[in-house]
């Protein structure tokens, strides 16, 4: 028997990638096929990190050329793992007047209500993202409470500049192999700052477009709280591929993130909603990790998920760690083989899944333009 590559490729072509709705040649998936007399190799490229996902996908093309081409082949396969990007042209990175040079994705994270966890949740993204090997940003636009110079533990640190074509560039500070930039690097600790809308979009637009963010995968946003003027400042400045939107269980909280869900899905702004994360989902003491206490309700984020028809990405418990391990900045995920790690593993995943699916069903966003005359609303200009 003698194997032939276009009979390998023409096999191929009877897998799909999932969440991509194409087979895999047409996704251009499939990089590299060699042949060395009955052995195979397959260099392929997917844009799901998980296990599961590698192993399905190997397990379909051995079957698959085993079937339909040489049932004793001897079948090599190579998979790498690389972040997706939005299949249409412009690609987020070339949308005329706001160019954001290497960053693939941004993804806002949000709640409507303050202190439902939302910097804890994209504190832990960003360093299970990392972990998983993309290359992740992470841009604290809080302007009113920055909270990730804590949680990372950099709150002394200040971004240096850098020369970068003959031009000063502010260079993020690493940390967990995380870059990060926060309106707290340039702020007094103890100084209460006061923003105007204007002041603050200036702010967060030179930590966008002066600095130097390199190759990105994912550039997280920790947002502030509430649906306010800071929200569309953000995304008047760039391109935001997908919102996550963090809530805690009970009604106030809810009704909240149903507001935030609401904004991100106006006509105006029209962000895709990647899903909602259930934070807070119950108490659990860390000595006894099997009693879960629903001390705010049972389910009240994901009941809304499915009320909404948006995705559901997870829950988190409420547990002591995860307090203190913001506080003493060393995010709670980067702790191994623990269920919080494992929890915020399914969400991180979860969420790269969503980004795939949104990537591969929507052209990228747009950064929106807004125009405001009073007693007007928001309008996006075409
Ligand atoms: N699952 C959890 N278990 C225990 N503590 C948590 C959990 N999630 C968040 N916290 C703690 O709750 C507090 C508020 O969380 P965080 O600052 O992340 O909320 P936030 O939504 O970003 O708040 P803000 O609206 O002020 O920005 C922090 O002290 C954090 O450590
Ligand atoms: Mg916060």
């Amino acid at each position: 028997m003698k194997l032939e590559k276009k009979d390998i490729l023409k096999a191929l072509e009877n897998i799909t990638v999932p969440g991509e709705g194409q087979n895999m040649i047409e996704s251009g998936a499939v990089k590299n096929v060699q042949i060395f007399g009955d052995e195979v190799e397959v260099d392929i490229t997917i844009a799901n990190p998980s296990l599961q996902a590698r192993k399905k996908t190997e397990v379909e093309i051995l079957k698959i050329i085993h079937k339909e081409v040489y049932e004793k082949a001897k079948i090599k396969i190579n998979i790498k793992v690389e972040a997706p990007v939005a299949a249409d042209k412009p690609k987020a990175n070339e949308i005329k007047g706001k160019p954001l040079p290497g960053i693939k994705n941004i993804i806002a994270v949000a709640s409507g209500k303050g202190g439902v966890g939302k910097s804890t949740v994209t504190a832990n993204l960003a360093v299970t993202l990392a972990k998983m090997g993309f290359k992740v940003g992470l841009l604290d636009a809080d302007i009113y409470g920055p909270s990730m110079p804590i949680m990372f533990d950099v709150a002394q640190e200040k971004p240096l500049a850098v020369n970068i074509d003959g031009k000063s560039k502010m260079k993020p500070v690493e940390s967990y192999g995380v870059k990060l930039l926060s309106i707290g690097f340039f702020t007094q600790p103890n100084q209460a700052v006061i923003w105007r809308g204007p002041m603050a979009s200036k702010a967060l637009n030179q930590m966008i477009f002066d600095a130097h963010w390199g190759e990105i995968d994912f550039m997280l946003l920790d947002l502030p709280p509430g649906t306010g003027d800071i929200h569309l400042s953000i995304m008047q400045a760039m391109p935001v591929t997908g919102a996550v939107v963090v809530s805690t269980p009970q009604e106030v909280a809810l009704a909240d993130a149903r507001k935030g869900v609401a904004m991100f899905q106006q006509d105006s702004i029209n962000v895709p909603v990647l899903g909602i994360v259930e934070n807070m989902a119950y108490f659990t003491p860390e000595e006894l990790p099997d009693n879960k206490y629903y001390i705010f309700g049972k389910e009240g984020a994901k009941h809304l998920s499915e009320d909404l028809k948006v995705p559901f990405l997870g829950e988190i418990p409420l547990v002591q760690s995860i307090r203190e391990a913001g506080d003493v900045g060393r995010p709670a995920a980067m702790q191994t083989a623990t269920p919080i790690e494992s929890a915020f593993e399914e969400i991180t995943k979860n969420v790269v899944q969503e980004v795939v699916n949104r990537n591969d069903s929507l052209p990228p966003t747009e950064a929106i333009k807004i125009t405001t005359m009073a007693g007007c609303s928001p309008v996006k200009k075409k």
